[in-house]
């Protein structure tokens, strides 16, 4: 696992409140939604969905810190008995290997496997974010819409070591 874009230090941090801001207006971008087939949440739905993300004790979540600036955002969650990992990248640091570092980085601090994750079939980049990182396809299925997000053809992925 390694990639070379990187181009300044990346860390991954707890979320700060004073870190909200910025992520809300990271997760609000269309062209981002469209990709990851999601609808964007709201500014008072997205503040109470992290007051209750911070309050959850199953959920680790780090904020993506490159070049001393927010870029977004990585988490992971209970759902089914299993823990999926989900991230958000803002647009304008995308195609520079952020997401795959940040992955990189969290899976050395998150030891719980498998570890899964559902991809739109759609959204190649985050399928090859995952798959850099040792995530293999488990199986395919048409997710049922929410709120949240669309329903979708949809790939689950699965990491075990
Ligand atoms: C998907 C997302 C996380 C990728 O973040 P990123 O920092 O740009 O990702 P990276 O630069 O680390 O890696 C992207 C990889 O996808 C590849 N890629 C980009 N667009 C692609 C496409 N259309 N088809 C195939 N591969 C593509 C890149 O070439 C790169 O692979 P490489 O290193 O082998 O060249 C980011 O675009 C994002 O946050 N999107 C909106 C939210 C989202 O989709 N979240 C994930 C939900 S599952």
């Amino acid at each position: 696992m390694e990639t070379n874009k990187v181009d300044l230090p990346l860390c991954l941090r707890r979320v700060q409140g004073s870190d909200l801001g910025i992520l809300y207006e990271i997760q609000i971008d269309p062209l981002a939604n469209a990709m990851a087939v999601a609808n964007p949440r709201t500014r008072d739905e997205f503040f109470e969905h992290w007051r209750r993300v911070l309050a959850d004790p199953a959920v680790i979540a780090r904020t993506i810190v490159m070049g001393g600036r927010v870029s977004g955002s990585i988490s992971c969650f209970e759902l089914d008995e299993r823990t999926y990992v989900g991230y958000w990248i803002a647009r304008e640091s995308w195609g520079r290997g952020i997401a795959t570092r940040a992955l990189e980085l969290f899976l050395d601090e998150v030891a719980t496997r498998p570890l899964w994750a559902r991809v739109a079939i759609s959204n190649a980049a985050s399928a090859r974010v995952l798959e850099k990182c040792g995530f293999v396809e488990h199986a395919r299925m048409m997710s049922e819409e929410t709120p949240r997000f669309p329903a979708c053809e949809e790939s689950l992925m699965r990491l075990d070591a």
